[in-house]
């Protein structure tokens, strides 16, 4: 495997990206949005730069690694000469179905299509294609560079030959891969999501405000960051779907998204991206609690 294209450029595919291309594969970063694209690239060299300063990487290994990625703005170029292609779009459930369908048409039937997707079935996701046992799901954690977990997700056809082989890829980036069946939200969300809506309910009953329930889970939990805090750094947005994903998928109101994150969302303060959530991250506050709306 050498050429892996990565779909989507948001906070997980210039991350995926990074970490591919740190390992020496060449990789086509894919996106719709040309800002998008520039947006993921720059971040990618701030991360590198970073590393070059704790001396994690020499100045030429950073530079190698901008040089092994290429960027695309349309799936079908992007896709060409892929071994492998790793999904990184929207957590939408018609998107992601689309950019399959579109795959199934535009890659070779021994291309790898794998999808980080956070909570969608990949045996869904994988209905669209022809040969759905190459169809698979790739959950790398945020932010990717650094995180080391990989949930390798198995749809209902996924082949134990192409599970194998990403189990392996996974090893290569240094990465620990776990395996785990397709049921909603997997397992790392399916025991993250109601934690983080729980928090976000706490709040919302004015039980405790932002800074008071996050320090009780760091520092009661020992958690490293506080459930609104983390939230934030995943997305209001990407909670919400995957919420959503499992309420649906279980018939279950113990997953019903709480109605302040439904609120947040509608109303564009979606945490890090969006430069709002539970916490400011404009440059004049960086990551000050957003005090007056949610503290009791
Ligand atoms: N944010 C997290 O912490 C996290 C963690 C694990 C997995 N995920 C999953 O990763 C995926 C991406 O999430 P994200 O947080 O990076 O989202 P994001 O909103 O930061 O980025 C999504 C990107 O997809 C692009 N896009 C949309 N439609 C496209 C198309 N048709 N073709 C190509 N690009 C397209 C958008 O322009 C955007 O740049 C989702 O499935 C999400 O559930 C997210």
């Amino acid at each position: 495997m050498k050429n892996i294209a990565v779909i989507g450029a948001g906070t997980m595919g210039n991350g995926i990206a990074h970490t591919f291309a740190q390992s020496g594969y060449k990789v086509q970063l894919i996106d719709i949005s040309e800002e998008s694209l520039k947006k993921g690239m720059d971040t990618i060299s701030k991360n590198l730069d970073r590393m070059v300063a704790k001396e994690k990487i020499c100045e030429d290994q950073k530079n190698e690694t901008l040089e092994n990625i290429t960027t695309f703005t349309e799936i079908s170029e992007g896709v060409e000469n892929a071994s492998l292609v790793v999904e990184a779009a929207t957590e939408n459930t018609d998107l992601k179905l689309k950019i399959f369908r579109h795959l199934d048409q535009s890659t070779s039937e021994d291309t790898i299509l794998a999808t980080n997707t956070s909570s969608i079935s990949i045996t869904q996701i994988a209905s669209e294609v022809s040969n759905p046992e190459r169809v698979i799901g790739m959950h790398f954690m945020n932010p990717v560079p650094v995180m080391k977990l990989v949930e390798i997700i198995r749809g209902y056809n996924t082949s134990d030959e192409v599970t194998k082989t990403i189990m392996d890829l996974s090893e290569k980036l240094n990465k620990v891969p776990v395996e785990v069946n397709d049921y909603p939200g997997f397992v790392a969300n399916r025991i993250l999501m109601p934690m983080i809506n729980e928090a976000i309910e706490t709040l919302y009953n004015g039980v405790a405000g932002v800074y008071e329930i996050d320090t009780v889970m760091k520092l009661g939990m020992a958690h490293p960051m506080g459930p609104l805090q983390l939230a934030d750094f995943i997305g209001l947005d990407v909670c919400h779907s995957i919420l959503e994903v499992m309420y649906d998928g279980f018939k279950n109101p113990k997953y019903a998204p709480c109605p302040l994150l439904t609120n947040m969302v509608r109303a564009g303060k979606i945490g890090v991206k969006s430069g709002e959530g539970f916490y400011d991250y404009s440059e004049s506050r960086k990551a000050e609690k957003v005090s007056s709306q949610f503290n009791s």
